[in-house]
């Protein structure tokens, strides 16, 4: 039987391998990602207490990446602050799976494949930041609503499953990789 992280790569895959987004698979993944545990990637006690150890403020663990997606989990030491960044282009999903997180979004009020430059000023609209732990819903973002985004580990260390597509790699606009 295929496990549940197994599962949830797969339907990523059939949602986003179409650039036209289809509201039904994106459902289906939503409710898939919602289920998805620490154990069910095998997040336990001995890799959290190894992230408070060392002394980079966060790691990153691919799961998976190909031309259409990206599946990692990132794990934020107590009181780190994620700095702010954006996603151009990009749709994302995030799901905490461990410790606690203060999620602020911004909606940027440029057009969706706008890439920012160092120093650029530009308009946004802000959100209102969330907290979010294991029994909280994921949270998503489109090129356009809620883009960008800084999260601060509350409750840490915190672990995080994040979905993107498609990848920061990827040149979907012909104007190279992603900042
Ligand atoms: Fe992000």
């Amino acid at each position: 039987m295929a496990s549940a992280i197994e599962v949830l790569g797969k339907q990523a895959l059939k949602t986003f391998s179409d650039r036209r987004l289809c509201q039904k698979n994106l459902d289906k993944l939503l409710s898939l990602i919602n289920k998805i545990t620490a154990d069910d990637v095998k997040l336990d006690k001995n890799i959290l207490d190894y992230v408070s150890r060392q002394p980079a403020p966060m790691c990153v663990m691919d799961i998976f990446e190909n031309k259409d997606i990206t599946i990692a989990i990132f794990i934020l030491k107590h009181g780190v602050r994620m700095p702010m960044h954006d996603h151009p282009g990009m749709h994302g999903l995030l799901k905490v799976i461990s410790g606690m997180v203060e999620l602020s979004s911004y909606s940027l009020k440029t057009k969706s494949d706008h890439v920012i430059k160092a120093k650029e000023e530009i308009a946004a609209v802000r959100h209102r930041p969330v907290c979010l732990d294991s029994n909280s819903a994921a949270c998503t973002f489109t090129p356009t609503e809620k883009n960008l985004h800084e999260i601060s580990c509350v409750e840490g260390p915190a672990a995080f499953l994040d979905i993107l597509s498609p990848p920061y790699d990827v040149d979907e606009f012909g104007k190279g990789t992603r900042p």
